[in-house]
C-alpha cells in the first residue's frame, strides 16, 4: 500500500462498477439474471428470450419476443464481401481468432450499427443484429474450414435450429434438427449468457470505456475469453479427459500433477474466482448432459471419466481445502461433442452464449453518466531517478 493506492491482484476485492444485470452468490452457488434464477430460466425459456431479458431487464411478452426474433432474422446475413474473409484464413486457423477478427470488421461494413447511433432503433436491434451475425460467422467459419458449401440462415428456423442447420446441413446429406438437441443448446447458451464482471466482460467494459465502438469492445472480449483460464477451459477439459482416457484412466497421475506446485498443470474445469461451492451452472449442465446423451442413445466414455474425476476431486483434501469444484466448463464440452461441434469451436459456443451479457454490460456502462475511462494505477518497483549515461560510457 503506498498512500491512497492499494495493490489488488486480479481485482479480487475490487468492484469496478454498479450493475443491475446479474447477481452471484459464490458461497451459496446462486446465479440470477435480472432477479430470475438460472434454474427457472434454463427450465422455461429460449436463449433469445433470456437475451431479451438480460438486455431490457424484463422478460418479453409475446409481441416483444416476436419483434426481437423478426429483427434477428432481418439481419442474419453477412455482407457477401465479408464471406471472402474466410477464404484467406489458413485451414487450421483458430475459430476464436476468426471470430474476434470478423466481429471487429463488422464495424467497417455496418458503421451505423453502433448502439448509440443505430437508426434502426437502438440497442435492441443492434443486439439482434449482432446475435444473428455472430451465429452466422461461427457457422460459416466451420463450413469454410471443412471446405463444405455455406448454408444460409432460414426464416423458417429459430435461433438454435438455424445455428445447428447452418453448421451441419449439407446439400447431399440433410441435417435432421432434433428437439432434444435444440433444447440442450438453448439451455447451454442461457447458462453462459452473463456472469457479472468476469475477465472478458471486464475487458468489454474497459475497452468500451475509451468510447470505442461496440464491435471493437466485443472483439476484445472474445480475445479475453479465448484464454484457457477463462472460456478456453471448456476445450481444455475435453483435451484433459481424452488424455486421461488414453492413459488408461490414470486419474491419480493427473490429480497429483495438478497439486504439484512446480507443475503449471491445473485440472481444467475446476475452481472459480467467485464460486466456493458447486457452480450452479455445472449442476444443470451435468444433468442436461446425462439427459441428452441418453435420449440420443450416445455413450461417451469421457462422460464416465468426468463423473469419476469429479468424484475423486471432491473427496481430495487438496481440492476441498481450496473450495475447488467443477465449474461451468467442466461438462459443457461433452454436450457440444455429442452435438457434433468440433472441440476447437467450444469456446466459440461460450462466446455465442455470452454475447447478450457483453452487450448489456457495455450498454449499462454507457448509460451511466458517472462512467469514467478505466485506468488503474500500479505500485512502482523500478529504479529511482538516475543520471543519464551517454553511449560512449555504456
Ligand atoms: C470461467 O470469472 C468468471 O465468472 C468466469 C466464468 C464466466 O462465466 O465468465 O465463470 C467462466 O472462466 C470458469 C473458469 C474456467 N477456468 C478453468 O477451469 C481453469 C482451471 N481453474 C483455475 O485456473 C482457477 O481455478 C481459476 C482461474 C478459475 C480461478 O483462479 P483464482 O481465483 O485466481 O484462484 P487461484 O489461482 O489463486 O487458486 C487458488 C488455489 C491455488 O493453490 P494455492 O496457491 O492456494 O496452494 O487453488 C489452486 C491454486 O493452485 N487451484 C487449482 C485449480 N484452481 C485453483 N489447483 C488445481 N487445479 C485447479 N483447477
Amino acid at each position: 500500500d503506498t498512500g491512497h493506492i492499494t495493490l489488488d491482484r486480479g481485482f479480487m476485492n475490487t468492484a469496478s462498477c454498479f450493475s443491475s444485470i446479474t447477481y452471484l452468490d459464490g458461497d451459496k452457488g446462486i446465479l440470477n439474471y435480472r432477479g430470475y434464477s438460472i434454474e427457472d430460466l434454463a427450465a422455461n425459456c429460449s436463449f433469445v428470450e433470456v437475451s431479451y431479458l438480460i438486455l431490457h431487464g424484463e422478460l418479453p411478452n409475446y409481441q416483444e419476443l416476436e419483434h426481437f426474433r423478426h429483427d434477428m432474422n432481418r439481419f442474419a446475413l453477412l455482407h457477401e464481401d465479408m464471406i471472402h474473409f474466410f477464404d484467406h484464413f489458413p485451414p487450421n486457423a483458430s475459430p476464436m481468432s476468426i471470430l474476434s477478427t470478423t466481429i471487429n470488421s463488422l464495424h467497417n461494413f455496418y458503421p451505423e450499427m453502433t448502439a448509440k447511433t443505430d437508426p434502426y432503433g437502438g440497442i435492441s436491434v443492434t443486439t439482434a443484429r449482432l446475435l444473428a451475425k455472430v451465429r452466422t460467422i461461427a457457422a460459416f467459419s466451420y463450413k469454410k474450414s471443412n471446405g463444405y458449401p455455406l448454408v444460409y440462415p432460414s426464416h423458417k428456423l429459430n435461433y438454435c435450429e438455424n445455428f445447428l442447420n447452418m453448421m451441419f446441413d449439407r446439400p447431399n446429406i440433410p441435417y435432421e434438427i432434433k428437439p432434444e438437441v435444440t433444447a440442450a443448446l438453448n439451455k447451454l447458451l442461457i447458462l453462459h449468457a452473463d456472469h457479472e464482471q468476469n475477465c472478458s466482460t471486464s475487458t468489454v467494459r474497459l475497452v468500451g470505456s475509451a468510447q470505442v465502438n461496440l464491435y471493437a469492445s466485443i472483439s476484445a472480449g472474445v480475445s479475453a475469453l479465448w484464454g484457457p483460464l477463462h472460456g478456453g477451459a471448456n476445450q481444455a477439459v475435453i483435451e484433459m479427459l481424452e488424455e486421461i482416457h488414453e492413459s488408461g484412466d490414470d486419474y491419480n497421475y493427473y490429480i497429483e500433477k495438478a497439486k504439484d506446485k512446480n507443475d503449471p498443470f491445473r485440472l481444467a474445469g475446476f475452481g472459480h474466482r467467485v464460486y466456493k461451492t458447486f457452480d450452479p451452472r455445472a449442476r444443470i449442465i451435468k444433468e442436461a448432459c446425462h439427459e441428452m446423451l441418453a435420449s440420443m442413445n450416445v455413450h461417451d466414455p469421457l462422460l464416465d471419466i468426468a463423473f469419476e474425476l469429479e468424484e475423486r476431486v471432491l473427496r481430495d483434501d487438496y481440492f476441498i481445502s481450496r473450495n475447488l469444484y467443477p465449474n461451468v466448463d467442466f461438462y459443457s464440452g461433452i454436450i457440444y461433442r455429442a452435438m457434433g461441434i468440433p472441440t476447437d469451436m467450444f469456446t466459440v459456443m461460450f462466446a455465442l452464449g455470452r454475447l447478450p451479457g457483453w452487450i448489456a454490460q457495455w450498454t449499462e456502462m454507457h448509460a451511466d453518466p458517472n462512467t469514467k475511462i478505466g485506468r488503474p494505477r500500479q505500485i512502482y518497483t523500478g529504479y529511482k531517478q538516475r543520471a543519464f549515461v551517454p553511449m560512449y560510457e555504456r
